[in-house]
């Protein structure tokens, strides 16, 4: 297609929006707010260490999380909230870099949404150049928030990720792309650069449901439970184990770029509960990262689970919990929960305790 005949994100909105003659917009509006948002961290991002006032480290901080943050970590911060706060669609917002839920400030009426979002996901990858990305979900505020425009507590927050009502990504990688779902599929834009317009070049995003690609972070393969211990053993096997076919490997440590790979060709994401830190049921965060990510997975066709059960069945306990997370084509991810609910034995002729395991106990 010529380029000037792809829609544009608005001109996709409004199409989506003719569906549903009784919107009143809202979430167009909020959707392009949020792609504003990342078209400006798109620019903060590239410019690197150019950039005196964004590069490195913020000032010593740390996050809720006990995370070092970047300055960009803050400034993307800032910008989502900068172009989102003012609007009237949102009741409040939650971010990886907000201990608290932010309540939008009272000169500004309140809307009937909610933005939870990872405003730079991989930020350590910075140093070094490679891909980063903001996450964003969006959820329908409860209605009583809605009605009195009372400030949000956590608990308002603490929605499975199935009652999302939007989510997606923007990925900062040689292209920026934003990729989202509203619900019905997954589609994915590229920035263009000319005209500072986020158009279509990818309609209709699936996830094969094969794939013999998998990352995982390797260096934790001592703390991981046995399901993941075998899962990864076997395709380490290759060809003559009992897949009978050799797998490629990956890690970028950007969950984004990860998620992106393997919506565009397939593969299996995994960072799972492990034993590393029995304070922390696994690495990434659930309503932030997990759940939006989960979301575009199954729009795609894929799959998201944390091994146990679907992730977006999950009913989060706290803003910032973390959660063991499976992702992508749909196949493995079921054998990975298969895997889960079948008990591993010695006796059992599981691979994970061979002789000729690599990760044997
Ligand atoms: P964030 O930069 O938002 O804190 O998230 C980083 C996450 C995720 O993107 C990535 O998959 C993972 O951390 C990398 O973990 P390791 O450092 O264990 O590789
Ligand atoms: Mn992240
Ligand atoms: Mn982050």
């Amino acid at each position: 297609m010529p380029l000037s005949r792809r829609l544009t994100l608005t001109q996709y909105l409004i199409e989506q929006r003719r569906r549903f003659p009784g919107a009143s917009g809202d979430l167009n509006a909020l959707i392009l707010d949020v792609s504003i948002a990342c078209k400006a961290i798109a620019r903060a991002v590239a410019f690197g260490e150019l950039a005196e006032s964004t590069a490195g480290n913020a000032g010593g901080g740390v996050n809720v999380q006990g995370e070092v943050q970047k300055k960009l970590d803050v400034v993307s911060n800032e910008m989502f909230i900068a172009t989102a706060e003012w609007s009237g669609h949102l009741a409040g917002m939650a971010s990886e870099e907000m201990d608290q839920p932010y309540q939008i400030p009272r000169p500004f009426p309140r809307g009937k949404y909610l933005l939870v979002f990872d405003p730079l996901d991989g930020s350590s990858n910075l140093d070094v150049n490679v891909s980063v990305g903001s996450i964003f979900s969006i959820l329908r505020a409860p209605d009583d928030a809605v009605e009195s425009g009372r400030d949000l507590t956590e608990a308002d927050f603490l929605q499975p990720g199935s009652t999302q009502v939007a989510a997606g990504y923007a990925l900062y990688g040689p292209a920026t792309m934003l990729v989202m779902s509203v619900g019905d599929g997954v589609v994915g834009f590229t920035l263009d650069l000319n005209l500072g317009e986020f158009k279509l070049t990818h309609p209709h995003i699936t996830v094969p449901a094969d794939t013999q690609e998998f990352a995982i972070n390797g260096s934790n393969s001592r703390f991981w439970e046995p399901p993941i211990k075998r899962y990864v053993d076997e395709c380490l096997a290759g060809k003559t184990g009992p897949r009978g076919k050799d797998f490629n490997t990956r890690w970028i440590a950007s969950m984004v770029a990860e998620a992106h790979r393997i919506l565009m060709r397939g593969g299996v994401f995994m960072y799972p509960r492990d034993t590393k830190d029995p304070a922390r049921h696994g690495r990434l965060r659930l309503l932030y990262e997990a759940n939006p990510i989960g979301f575009l997975m199954e729009q795609a066709g894929g799959r998201a689970s944390t091994g146990r059960q679907p992730v977006l069945g999950v009913k989060p306990s706290e803003l910032h919990q973390r959660i063991g997370l499976v992702f992508g084509s749909r196949n493995e991810v079921e054998r990975i929960e298969r895997y889960h609910r079948e008990p591993a034995t010695r006796d059992s002729g599981n691979p994970l305790f061979s002789e000729r395991s690599l990760f044997r106990d």
